[in-house]
């Protein structure tokens, strides 16, 4: 059964992605805050997308906040990337799907002091959607814009903490999505993020030469136990499929 279901290990949000949901031994619990990090193109802002795509089509709306891209763009991109995927338009349309940003991103790079824009009116905004919307998943995409503009690494800190507290307020099971600077696993360094959120979920890149493989961790998550092993995906036409030997 797919969408938000109550278990015996608490209730949980099911990402609907094949080996994922697996990985986490049923899903996300509920109003988990989840870090989605990896390096450039290991599918951040696909993966993200496909997690909203599903829970709009369980009937359990979303609201997908692109910071960095032309929400647009985003469209565009996940309709290549998912040819068959062919209902987003109409799951936009019956509002179980919004896809937004532009607003918050351009307060974002205008802001002089960026920070009062976060600690304030971006969590005003997005209750704002998520009430109009009635949305029970969020994804930001990215947050790393926000890391860069506060600069100093408390002003960081505190600023992610009252994001992740009001976020828990509102009752939402969210994913961030955040630049690694390195694609590979022996790079992964421990950012203040990942002590901050319930969840981490990393995507890394191996390039052998002229063959890439993508693989995906998770390296914690609150409220539930989980894979530790580090497992081969891809992206296919009908969405990511993560290959996982707890299958
Ligand atoms: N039509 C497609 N079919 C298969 N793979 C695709 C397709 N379109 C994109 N990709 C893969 O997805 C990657 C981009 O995914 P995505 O934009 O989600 O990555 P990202 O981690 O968000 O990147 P960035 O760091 O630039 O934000 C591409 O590099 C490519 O490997
Ligand atoms: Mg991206």
């Amino acid at each position: 059964m797919y969408g938000q279901e109550k278990g015996g290990s608490g209730e949980r949000f099911k990402t609907g992605i094949g080996g994922l949901d697996t990985m986490l031994y049923g899903g996300i619990p509920v109003d988990n805050q989840v870090i989605l990090a990896g390096g450039p193109g290991s599918g951040k802002t696909l993966m993200s997308f496909e997690i909203c795509y599903n829970s709009a089509k369980a009937g359990i709306p979303a609201v997908f906040l692109a910071l960095e891209e032309e929400p647009n763009t985003v469209i565009k991109n996940a309709k290549s990337a998912f040819p068959d995927f062919k209902d987003i338009d109409d799951l936009i349309a019956k509002k179980l799907l919004y896809i937004d940003g532009e607003g918050s991103s351009n307060k974002l790079q205008q802001e002089s002091d960026s920070s009062k824009y976060i600690f304030g009116n971006m969590v005003a905004d997005i209750e704002g959607i998520l009430s109009d919307y009635n949305a029970k998943c969020l994804v930001i995409d990215s947050i790393s814009l926000i890391k860069l503009m506060l600069g100093d690494e408390l002003s960081y800190r505190r600023s992610m903490i009252s994001l992740v507290s009001n976020l828990r307020r509102l009752n939402v099971t969210s994913f961030l999505t955040v630049e690694m600077p390195s694609a590979e696993r022996k790079d992964l360094k421990f950012t203040p993020e990942f002590y901050i959120f319930d969840g981490i979920i990393t995507m890394y890149q191996t390039g052998q030469e002229d063959k890439r493989t993508l693989a995906i961790e998770v390296v914690k998550m609150r409220g539930t136990n989980h894979s530790w092993v580090l497992s081969p995906y891809e992206i296919e036409s009908n969405g990511f499929k993560v290959f996982t030997i707890e299958e």
